[in-house]
């Protein structure tokens, strides 16, 4: 079946919302808007990301803003959402490979479209790789103890 994904930003990251649709046309992509250059509010969209994510836990996401920094901290206000902001491909190798990274966050203002390219592929085509890592991630959201 083909992965499902999910993916919002603000204005400042309606370009690379379409670009990356354009680019990636293998998936089954669900765009969550803004779906007009009008100045909006990032953590509306973000928080409408996780919502969808929570009742379609199999699915990805991507946020794009103008850093890439609002909707990532907006998006991990969500205990079921694990969103990595990455500015390279190794990042995002790595927060799928050992984070288990869920939504991934790009910075329309601070990396070219190339490199977005990069890291949205290997998002996508990374795996979680478990054992030790599953305990980590357990203890993100259970930190009663600290
Ligand atoms: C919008 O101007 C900008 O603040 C937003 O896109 C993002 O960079 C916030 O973190």
């Amino acid at each position: 079946m083909t992965q499902k994904i999910f993916i919002a930003s603000d204005h400042g990251g309606l370009n690379y919302k379409s670009a990356i649709q354009d680019k990636f046309k293998n998936y089954n992509w669900v765009d969550l808007g803004p779906h007009s250059s009008d100045s909006v509010d990032y953590p509306d969209f973000a928080h409408a990301l996780a919502a969808a994510l929570k009742d379609d836990p199999d699915a990805l996401g991507i946020l794009v803003c103008g850093s890439g920094i609002g909707v990532s901290i907006a998006a991990n206000r969500h205990p079921h959402i694990r969103a990595a902001l990455c500015t390279n491909a190794t990042m995002a190798r790595l927060t799928r490979a050992h984070n288990n990274a869920n939504v991934l966050c790009l910075g329309e203002r601070i990396i070219g479209l190339e490199a977005a390219y990069d890291i949205v592929d290997t998002f996508l085509k990374a795996e979680f790789e478990g054992g030790r890592h599953e305990r980590r991630i357990d203890k993100i959201n259970d930190h009663s103890a600290s």
